[in-house]
Formats: C-alpha cells, sequence, structure tokens
C-alpha cells in the first residue's frame, strides 16, 4: 500500500478554549499506482488530508503513512501541486522546473536531462525560456505539473489543480495529465469539486461529508479509458455522486442560512443533470 491513513482525527485551536474538529476517523488506502479522487463540500476537510499527507500538517490522533513508514514532515517523495501553480515570477519556465533538482544531489547535466524530459511531457520544450507571466494559465499549470514530474515522486498530491482554468484548457490538461500518469505509473490523490472530472480521471472517488469530514462512500470507476463522460457508466456514477453530494452540501447550506434552507427549493441548478453534476 503507498498511502494509508489509519484513524486520522485533526482539529484546529480556534483560539485559547475553542478547538475546531475538521476531520474525524478517516481511514482509506490508496494502492502504488493508483488514481484516487476526493470529493466533498468546501470546508470538509480535503485540503487538510492533502497536507497531511504531505507532512505539512499533523494529525491530532492516528497516523498517516507513505510506503509503511509515518509521515511525520514533508518529504520529496510526496510532491504537491496547488491551484495556483505558485511559479517564481522571477525564473524562466526551465529554472523553475529545475529548481527542486537543485535540492537533489545530481549533476548539472542529469538536471538539464530530467528539465527537458519534464517539459517534452507536458509540451512546454519550446517555452523553455519564457517567464511565468508570458504564458497562459494552462501552461502555468502545465509547468507547475512538470516540476512536480521531475522530482519523480512516489505520490502527487494535487489540489484543485486545473480549478482555475477555462473548460477546454481543462479538457486539454486531462489528456495530458492521464497520458503522464500512463507513462510514469504516479501514486495520485487529486482533489476537485468537479465530479466529471472526478469520474474521467480516477480509478477511484472517494466522497466526503460535512465538517467533521469523514469518508461517506467509496466509487470505484470501472469504465475503460480513454473515457468518455458520455459513457453511461459515467453518466450513472455522476448520478449517484450528485445525489449524495447534494446531501452534504444541504447540511453545510442549512448551516449557514437556517433550518428551512432548501438545495432544492432554491433552484440552484439547471434541470439538466449532466450541467449539474459537473462543478459544485
Ligand atoms: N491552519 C488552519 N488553522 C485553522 N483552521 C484551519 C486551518 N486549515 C484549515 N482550517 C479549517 O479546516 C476546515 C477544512 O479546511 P480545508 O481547507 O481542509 O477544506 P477543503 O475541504 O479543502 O475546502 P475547499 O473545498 O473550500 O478547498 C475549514 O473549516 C478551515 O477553516
Ligand atoms: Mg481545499
Amino acid at each position: 500500500m503507498k498511502v494509508q491513513l489509519k484513524d486520522v482525527h485533526k482539529e484546529f485551536k480556534k483560539d485559547d478554549k475553542q478547538k475546531l474538529q475538521v476531520l474525524n476517523d478517516i481511514n482509506f488506502d490508496i494502492k502504488e499506482g493508483e488514481f484516487v479522487s476526493l470529493l466533498g463540500p468546501s470546508g470538509c476537510g480535503k485540503s487538510t488530508i492533502l497536507k497531511l499527507i504531505a507532512g505539512l500538517e499533523t494529525t491530532t490522533a492516528g497516523e498517516v503513512l507513505v510506503n509503511g513508514k509515518t509521515v511525520n514532515k514533508p518529504g520529496t517523495d510526496r510532491i504537491v501541486v496547488f491551484q495556483e501553480g505558485g511559479l517564481f515570477p522571477w525564473m524562466t519556465v526551465k529554472e523553475n522546473v529545475s529548481y527542486g533538482l537543485n535540492l537533489k544531489k545530481l549533476t548539472k547535466t542529469e538536471i538539464e536531462e530530467k528539465t527537458m524530459d519534464g517539459l517534452r511531457m507536458v509540451h512546454l520544450v519550446n517555452f523553455a525560456d519564457a517567464y511565468p507571466h508570458e504564458l497562459s494559465g494552462g501552461m502555468k499549470q502545465r509547468v507547475a505539473i512538470a516540476r512536480a514530474l521531475v522530482m519523480d515522486p512516489d505520490v502527487l498530491l494535487m489540489d484543485e489543480p486545473f480549478a482555475a482554468l477555462d473548460e477546454q484548457t481543462r479538457l486539454v490538461l486531462h489528456k495530458e495529465l492521464q497520458n503522464i500518469w500512463r507513462k510514469t505509473g504516479n501514486t495520485i490523490l487529486f482533489i476537485t469539486h468537479n465530479i466529471r472530472e472526478a469520474l474521467t480521471l480516477s480509478d477511484r472517488v472517494l466522497l466526503m461529508s460535512t465538517r467533521p469530514g469523514k469518508i461517506k462512500e467509496s466509487f470505484t470507476v470501472q469504465s475503460a479509458r480513454p473515457r468518455d463522460p458520455a459513457d453511461s457508466v459515467i453518466v450513472d456514477l455522476e448520478r449517484r455522486v450528485m445525489a449524495e453530494l447534494e446531501i452534504e452540501m444541504e447540511k453545510v447550506l442549512k448551516e449557514e442560512f437556517g433550518d428551512d434552507y432548501s438545495l432544492k427549493a432554491d433552484n440552484l441548478h439547471s434541470s439538466d443533470h449532466r450541467d449539474m453534476g459537473s462543478n459544485i
């Protein structure tokens, strides 16, 4: 097992007296080479789970293991890609991608080779000397992905990496990520609010319930790749995930707006079920 979360609880201190319980009894595994997505309402603790695996946060109780070893600090075996790629604006594309490699014990030639391999994977060789401000949003995210990939991480942790992108760019990056994943065999944990994105990319989708977050259900996507979102297996799963997620969303909204609030009565969604499923 590549990643294991065992009875994980997480609390944050609100002030001297109060604590916020964010995760409650989280148990799940990610197998070597598996692509798992995490879906759930805003604030349920998805990013917190990712940070615990990355070693950027520590558990209040329970354990996170990667390759059988307890995680207690960040490491180059687990690399995170965030929503806004977080590139260094004063560095070229190439310098951004090679940045982490300089921290490893590699020769100049090895760094150069790995960097160019990374850029080839995301089709940005021609932009090696460009600066981030010269790139589109999608290109910047591709640089961020290349920067993560060149580190050859055991586990790639992606926190809504495509959320800020337009639909077309997102579809292109889905294809690229799938190709890369096929080539590298990375173990991936992918956070998204987009049900269809989760179902198109993943072997398994974990649905979380409202805070304190728990894993409510696990959906295995048994559909051949490359996937067609119109495939009946995906469409059926999309409905089921949407129905579960709606229940959780309603809980969040009731907490915020009061008990008489209803998601359905408010007609937040269009009547087209497929549209409903694409973005929450
Ligand atoms: N460092 C922190 N200190 C205090 N509270 C925190 C901290 N990090 C997260 N939280 C709280 O923990 C809860 C879960 O946050 P988290 O970022 O994990 O949610 P999320 O599921 O990723 O939400 P979103 O979908 O909006 O990104 C939130 O209520 C948040 O306010
Ligand atoms: Mg988050």
